[in-house]
């Protein structure tokens, strides 16, 4: 099934804990992450670019998943972080995850991002020329410097889903080719900042080295010509993060090896072509790391055959997993507690959201489907707890972590009392009329 995951006695198991179990013991719906396969996936992905090129710093990109023991499970092995708001900054350095190692990328920052991000001494990303232009004024103003990159949009169409691509020519991130002359030029000149890298990141998901080639090529072409014009080497480069995983059997897919296989060459040709020292490389995955290390795991409710389709219904909606109707996403379903029973109907698998679109798989082979039964939704870890929301009043899920057949709660499921938190009703409201 996945190599953390297998049916013992029909039992579906992770990490060497029975999942039917931990639905019975913390309730439904549930995310459950395996401590194991974080750390195997973050050494396959740091040694795949080590081996073939050693100066290299893997930021997690920590979107995916923040929650505190996932940081500090990848704290512990020594990754940074690649983050994006205010809020990310707080949890990378709650997990004690070095300023040094992390980059605080993102668009549209305000100015208390940015003074939150100079403060707190990490690489500031720049997404717009007008970005920089007040990161320098903060800087100015406050006597401090900041060391920063840019994001660069490379154009490059990675592939995936439209809402997973972030380097096409018409994407809101970044700056096009031909500013960064300018924009560089602009940096390196004023006073309160130290230019240090380059960045790009141009999707998600994605299947095939080649948009990575294109894409990083031009990169160290541009890098190539700051030297050349500028005279400006940098120190690191960031190719980002997007490389996908396998949520079907059939789907295609790269390995880190793989990438780092296409890319690593690419780098050391343009490195030679334009006489540059080796900077540091810059990787962001954060769907390799944590994406098939977690399932979702829910129950079912009401069963419900029409003329036309039948329905299996269960306690989880769009509101706990947000990627099937976001993004038209697959995640794998298996009965839990039945997991080698053979498929036997066709279903749609519907949410509890009051809304048509939430139907969390669609058209299913499955093995007959009871109610109370426990499902498990596959490759949850990444884009799912994280995209969790009250929506139609319902408290959001709590969260386990299981490692070498023990098992921790990380995350408490919340209760009603959440759903009044920093609520406030003004007095003339509670007057009985
Ligand atoms: C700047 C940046 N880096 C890294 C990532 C991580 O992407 P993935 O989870 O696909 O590896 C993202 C995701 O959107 C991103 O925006």
């Amino acid at each position: 099934m996945r190599p953390h995951i297998s049916a013992e006695d029909g039992r579906l198991t992770m990490g060497g804990v029975d999942l039917v179990a931990l639905a019975d013991e913390f309730g439904t719906p549930l995310y459950v992450m395996d401590e194991d396969r974080i750390r195997q996936r973050y050494r396959e992905f740091r040694d795949a670019f080590q081996s073939l090129y050693p100066r290299v710093r893997i930021c997690y990109a920590c979107k995916a998943n923040t929650s505190l023991a996932v940081l500090h499970i990848l704290r512990q092995e020594g990754a940074g972080a690649d983050i994006l708001s205010e809020g990310e900054l707080f949890l990378v350095n709650e997990a004690g995850i070095p300023p040094e190692s992390v980059i605080f990328t993102g668009n549209n920052k305000t100015d208390r991002e940015l003074e939150a991000a100079l403060d707190a001494g990490v690489t500031i990303n720049l997404d717009a020329v007008h970005e920089m232009e007040r990161l320098e004024g903060i800087c100015r103003a406050r006597g401090m410097t900041a060391r920063v990159s840019f994001r660069v949009n490379p154009a490059v169409d990675p592939g995936t889903h439209p809402h997973l691509s972030t380097g096409l020519r018409e994407s809101k991130f970044g700056i096009p080719e031909e500013e960064v002359l300018e924009a560089y030029r602009r940096a390196a000149a004023a006073d309160g900042l130290e230019v240090a890298g380059i960045h790009m990141h141009i999707g998600s998901q994605i299947t095939s080295t080649s948009p990575y080639e294109e894409a990083c090529s031009r990169l160290m072409d541009l890098v190539g010509m700051l030297k050349q014009e500028l005279d400006v080497e940098l120190e690191f480069v960031d190719l980002g993060g997007g490389v996908g995983i396998r949520y079907r059997e059939d789907e295609p897919y790269i390995t880190p090896g793989q990438l780092a296989g296409a890319v690593v060459p690419i780098i050391r040709d343009k490195l030679s072509e334009y006489g540059l020292e080796e900077p540091e490389l810059y990787l962001e995955p954060g769907r390799f790391i944590v994406g098939d290390a977690g399932v979702m795991l829910t129950r079912v409710s009401t069963i419900k055959a029409t003329p036309y389709k039948k329905f299996i219904g269960t306690d989880a909606g769009f509101h706990v997993l947000a990627r099937p109707l976001i993004y038209g996403s697959y995640h794998e379903v298996v009965v839990a507690s039945r997991a080698d029973a053979p498929p036997e109907e066709v279903v749609d698998i519907a949410g509890n959201v009051c809304e048509s679109g939430d139907i969390l798989a669609r058209d299913r082979r499955v093995p007959a489907i009871r109610p109370g039964d426990v499902l498990a939704f596959l490759d949850a870890g990444a884009y799912g707890f994280i995209m969790a929301s009250q929506y139609n009043s319902r408290p959001r899920p709590a969260e386990v972590l299981v490692h070498a057949g023990g098992y921790d709660l990380i995350r408490e499921r919340e209760g009603f009392e959440d759903l009044l938190r920093h609520q406030r009703v003004p007095e003339r409201l509670r007057e009985v009329r």
